[in-house]
């Protein structure tokens, strides 16, 4: 595949650095480069997704937005590996909690993702449907919180295909079978193109909402709390 790509304008490979930090809104990617990197430049707009390559403490680093969805990361990480020579993608979301051992506000590392997607399996033939993040990225990640003496949750995710279930309740079969702690909808797609093509991905999240105790954040709150975990995610992404 030439670069442009459909999806990505960055005409030239050196646009993007070799991690990508992945928020799944746009406007989240540009408050990040805004208020997080030195000298941040887009390098790409197109269908409004955002992506801008700056310096964290003076080490190159790019955020751009994956969207919602598996569909979406899928397609915007898999031509960041394919097509620009990124090596690392740490993405970093929100979550809804599927345990009372998880509250409102704490950050989670995926270890592994648990999901129904046939993406893995329409994409390569890959059978499986749990996936690990990074050993390598994972263990960074796990060591900038302890450098900054920062609670950590770490567990398997349920990734899902759906929102809006019919039968709200059955999430519960799904944690219960497949041990899951939280859920989110883009990570085991990130997780399968990472595998395919040998490169590093990460999964970083923030629980927005509970749905145990059908508690959620206000949208003021997610913007405040997640400063944590952006912060966490550049640290670790300067250091690989
Ligand atoms: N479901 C799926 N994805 C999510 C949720 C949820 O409740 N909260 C944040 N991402």
């Amino acid at each position: 595949m030439q670069i442009p790509t459909p999806h990505i304008g960055a005409t030239n490979k050196n646009q993007i650095a070799q991690t990508v930090l992945m928020p799944g809104d746009p406007l989240r990617a540009k408050h990040i480069a805004e208020n997080y990197l030195d000298n941040p430049v887009l390098f790409n707009q197109i269908r409004n997704v955002f992506g801008y390559t700056g310096n964290y403490k003076g080490k190159p680093i790019s955020v751009m937005a994956s969207g919602m969805g598996m569909a979406s990361i899928g397609i915007y990480s898999y031509e960041l590996f394919a097509f620009y020579g990124v090596e690392n993608i740490i993405r970093i979301g929100s979550c809804g909690a599927y345990t009372k051992d998880i509250a409102l506000f704490d950050v989670l590392l995926c270890e592994d993702v648990y999901s129904e997607s046939s993406y893995a399996l329409a994409q390569s033939g890959n059978t499986r449907n749990v996936l690990k993040a990074s050993a390598q990225l994972n263990k960074i990640i796990t060591q900038a919180t302890q450098e900054k003496s920062m609670p950590l949750q770490v567990g398997r995710v349920h990734s899902s295909d759906v929102f809006y279930r019919k039968n709200a309740a059955d999430y519960e079969q799904i944690r219960d079978q497949y041990h899951c702690v939280a859920v989110e909808m883009e990570a085991f797609a990130l997780f399968a193109n990472a595998d395919l093509l040998n490169k590093n991905a990460a999964t970083i999240l923030t629980v927005s909402d509970h749905l145990v105790l059908h508690q959620a954040i206000s949208a003021q709150d997610r913007q405040i709390n997640t400063k944590a975990m952006i912060e966490l995610a550049l640290e670790a992404g300067i250091r690989m």
